[in-house]
């Protein structure tokens, strides 16, 4: 820029040199404040180049003397996280469910953790939230085929229901039909028999048939009245809530193949803990007794 040591004559300051249409540019020195914001800056900016990875070279970049990176960061942050739920998990596994359930501590650190076990690993049989599925049972009902308890429920977590496992739930209803042990007209009855807990037969000579079928033969496992029986995982046939179904060719179809349904038996693919906080989480779901 060339340069004019021209004097202002109104404010006595030196100008620039430069004018437009008769005005003229001032050579007033910056403000203070900002000159030491932008050395402050700078300073910041050499400290931080020489600190931290900064500048790029082609394929790789410049380092920084704390060799922080991005993935170090994460991979403490995640030691950090596991650190303190490794404090929980320590403790959950020392204890009974019930102590678990007792502890608000625990417990709120049980149903977090046993609601995401539970998303991974049972919704896709029992839905979200253990709502149900057709062939699944809901489990966010006090209705429970092998008994609601705390330990009831951690129990069949653990063992499963008629799963490869020594301590599992085992019964076996007959496959009356298929085996021969009633016949077509005979199941036609039966069926009628049990739609009228519910007050759906549509045929009272036919449901007045199946009551002594019932009796003779079902009412061992589903009890006098169809209440169910939690001894051998026999659901209830009076409360209106189906597993496989509660319309008339259902029914048939169930009294003629049966159906014994599986529950995995987790304690083969999830550690202690987490069982624990499932059972935990699922007697929260349920109502659990
Ligand atoms: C492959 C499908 C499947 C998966 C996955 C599964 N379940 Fe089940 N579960 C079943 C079936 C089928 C039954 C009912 C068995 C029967 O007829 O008695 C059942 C029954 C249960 C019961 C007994 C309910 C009662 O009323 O007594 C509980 C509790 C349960 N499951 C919890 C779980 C939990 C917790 C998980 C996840 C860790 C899970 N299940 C994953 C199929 C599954
Ligand atoms: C040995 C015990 C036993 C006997 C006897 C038995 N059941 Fe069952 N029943 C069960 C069990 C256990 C289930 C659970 C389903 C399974 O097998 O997975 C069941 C399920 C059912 C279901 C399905 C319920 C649903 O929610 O969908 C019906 C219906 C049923 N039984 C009717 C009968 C009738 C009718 C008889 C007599 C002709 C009978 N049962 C005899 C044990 C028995």
């Amino acid at each position: 820029m060339a340069h004019h040591a021209d004097i202002d004559p109104l404010s006595g300051v030196e100008t620039t040199g430069h004018e437009w249409d008769g005005l003229q540019e001032l050579n007033n020195p910056l403000p203070k404040w900002w000159l030491y914001v932008f050395f402050a800056t700078v300073a910041w900016a050499l400290v931080y180049w020489v600190l931290y990875p900064a500048w790029p070279l082609g394929s790789f970049h410049t380092k920084g003397l704390l060799g922080w990176t991005a993935r170090s960061q994460i991979e403490s942050d995640l030691a950090a996280g596991h650190q303190a739920q490794a404090k929980y998990l320590d403790r959950i596994a020392a204890a009974t469910v019930e102590q678990i359930h007792d502890d608000p501590d625990l417990l709120n650190f049980a149903l977090a953790g046993g609601r995401s076990a539970f998303a991974v690993n049972c919704t896709p049989c029992h839905g979200a939230g253990g709502q149900g599925n057709p062939n699944f049972p809901i489990l966010a009902d006090d209705k429970w085929l092998w008994g609601g308890t705390l330990s009831d429920i951690y129990q069949t977590i653990q063992h499963g229901i008629r799963a490869a496992d020594d301590d599992t739930h085992m019964s076996q209803m007959p496959r009356f039909g298929a085996d021969g042990v009633l016949k077509p007209n005979e199941i036609n009855d039966v069926a009628e028999y049990v739609l009228s807990f519910t007050k759906k037969s549509t045929d009272a000579a036919a449901a007045g048939r199946g009551a002594q079928i019932f009796a003779d033969n079902c009412a061992a496992c589903h009890g006098d009245h169809g209440q169910g029986s939690l001894e051998v995982g026999a659901p209830a046939l009076n409360d209106g809530i189906w597993q496989y179904g509660g319309d008339k060719s259902t029914i048939v179809q169930t009294v003629t193949y049966a159906r014994q349904g599986v529950m995995p038996n987790w304690s083969k693919r999830l550690d202690d803990a987490t069982i624990k906080q499932l059972a935990v989480y699922v007697h929260e779901l349920g109502g659990g007794k």
